[in-house]
């Protein structure tokens, strides 16, 4: 296999829960963006999504409503592949053979694992462990340049790399492409809790008002903006100094992704001004976002055939995408397949 001149877009979000404003900022906003610039593969991680506590009817019912939300925000099925990862099983493949390219020290380094497994470390599945692999063969079967994610997943793509690189090695082929996380910049980058900003917005947070969700009403997006928690000085005018003010840096950051405008911008309208000139400005802004894509999910969720035909069509052809590498990286350790 020669390698891919072009860009090649690969990246997937866990079914569980709904979508947030961390997702759509972080990753799906830019995905939809990355349409006119590559071919893009998006996927539902299902199988990451039972290294977890299964609740299976939930998750049949999770995988369909992210397809949902993915498609009210803008990806598009004619133009991008859009399917369930467990319905290509050459991902499962492929993890197997790289479970034994990656080494235990690189995965004892993963934050993610530590964050997640807490203090029960030793009830923790194998497969949250493993999950890492699992992620560098999605990235890996495709041959992907370009992952699009948020900051927490950086770690995961250069484990990627690391394993590609690795692979090639030792088996002197040129099979992987190392993939470059491909991360926004800003609030995009890492969007904070409404409640805390030191930590990630987050769909395993237990508090609903943390997190803005895509299926929230205006009057619940006004009212978890009016509530996120700030600090009494007003705003400065150099960004810079918003720095030991997490939640301030968190509020005026999201109202500059939401706008397309930087930080430095958003400021310039509301230096010398509290929050409550700004927190009523960035609740009509996140409406204004987020309203039409709530109203295309609701048309969405009443037509679950069209759903299933879309995912069904896009995972035989991604099926058909990952084919060749998966005969060749059987043929690069020495089996055949
Ligand atoms: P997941 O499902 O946790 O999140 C999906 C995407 O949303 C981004 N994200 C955020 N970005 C900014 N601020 C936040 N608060 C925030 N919260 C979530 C994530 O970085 C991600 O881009 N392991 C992955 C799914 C996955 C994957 C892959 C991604 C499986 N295989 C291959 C890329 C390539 C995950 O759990 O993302």
């Amino acid at each position: 296999m020669s390698a891919p001149t072009a860009m090649r877009v690969v990246s997937g979000i866990q079914p569980t829960g709904g979508l947030h404003l961390g997702n759509l900022l972080g990753a799906i906003l830019r995905w939809v963006r990355m349409q006119d610039e590559a071919e893009c593969l998006f996927f539902l991680a299902d199988l990451h999504a039972i290294t977890v506590d299964v609740e299976p009817a939930a998750l049949r019912s999770n995988v369909r409503e992210m397809a949902a939300a993915l498609i009210a925000s803008g990806i598009d099925p004619a133009r991008s592949v859009l399917f369930a990862q467990s319905a290509v099983p050459a991902h499962a493949e492929l993890a197997w053979l790289l479970q034994c390219t990656a080494r235990v020290g690189w995965l004892n380094r993963m934050t993610q694992f530590k964050e997640k497994s807490g203090k029960s470390r030793e009830g923790a599945s194998v497969g949250l462990y493993t999950y890492p692999v699992l992620q560098a063969a999605d990235i890996l079967l495709y041959r992907a340049t370009h992952v699009p994610v948020g900051e927490d997943q950086k770690q995961h793509i250069e484990l990627a790399r690391d394993i590609a690189v690795k692979f090639n090695t030792d088996f002197d082929v040129e099979l992987f492409v190392p993939p470059e996380p491909f991360i926004g910049g800003g609030a995009a980058a890492r969007v904070m809790s409404l409640r805390d900003g030191s930590a990630k917005m987050s769909k395993s947070d237990p508090s609903d008002m943390s997190r803005i969700n895509l299926t929230d009403s205006d009057d619940v997006i006004a009212q978890k903006i009016r509530k996120a928690r700030t600090d009494a000085d007003p705003l400065p005018e150099d960004p810079a100094l918003l720095e030991p003010r997490a939640e301030a840096k968190n509020l005026v950051g999201i109202y500059a992704a939401v706008t397309g405008e930087t930080p430095q911008d958003v400021l310039g309208r509301f230096a010398g001004q509290g929050f409550g000139a700004l927190k009523p400005a960035l609740a009509d802004a996140l409406i204004g976002l987020l309203a039409p894509l709530r109203t295309r999910l609701e048309e969405l969720r009443g037509d679950p055939a069209e759903l299933d035909r879309i995912l069904a069509a896009d995972s035989g052809r991604a099926a058909e995408l990952g084919a060749p590498l998966i005969v060749d990286a059987y043929r690069a350790v020495g089996l055949s397949r």
